[in-house]
């Protein structure tokens, strides 16, 4: 898939966020390492914490499917029922970015921040999130334990 299709089918699954209680519509497409594309929306919720990001969506729903590694995901944000205006308005929140170190190399995974598929910008995992903490600062705690 294009970076343009992956963004086209990112503003597809934002059509069904369910987003009662911020009005702000987010959708993600996540491609494997195997080329399969998975699609997530934001979804709120009534005692607001159980809400769910679209990126966090489209990673779990891939992982449920047994994938665990990722090329770059696509996400576009904005008002419900409005076209997405800035990239900025396509920044995964910090979880997000936590879940994305969990799965991916973060020299290489893309964060492809749109508008529309004509207008975007793309960063690395590393650029939104140096110094992460992920399953290989885990690996060095097992091995030096007595440096705790
Ligand atoms: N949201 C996302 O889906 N992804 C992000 O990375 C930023 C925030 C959602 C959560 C909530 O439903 C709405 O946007 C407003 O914060």
């Amino acid at each position: 898939m294009t970076e343009k299709e992956l963004i086209r089918t990112a503003l597809e699954a934002r059509k069904n966020a369910y987003t009662p209680y911020s009005h702000w519509a987010v959708g993600a497409a996540l491609e494997a390492a195997d080329g399969t594309v998975y699609r997530g929306c934001n979804i709120e919720n009534a005692s607001y914490t159980p809400t769910n990001c679209a990126e966090r969506t489209a990673f779990f729903t891939a992982v449920c499917d047994g994938q665990r590694k990722f090329r770059r995901i696509a996400v576009a944000g904005g008002k419900e029922g409005q076209d997405p205006v800035r990239f900025q308005d396509s920044a995964p929140c910090g979880v997000c970015r936590q879940v994305m170190m969990e799965f991916c190399d973060p020299e290489t995974f893309e964060i492809i921040m749109a508008v529309s598929p004509e207008e975007y910008k793309v960063f690395t995992l590393k650029e939104l999130l140096p110094v992460g903490f992920g399953p290989s600062s885990r690996e060095l705690l097992f091995i030096f334990p007595d440096t705790l």
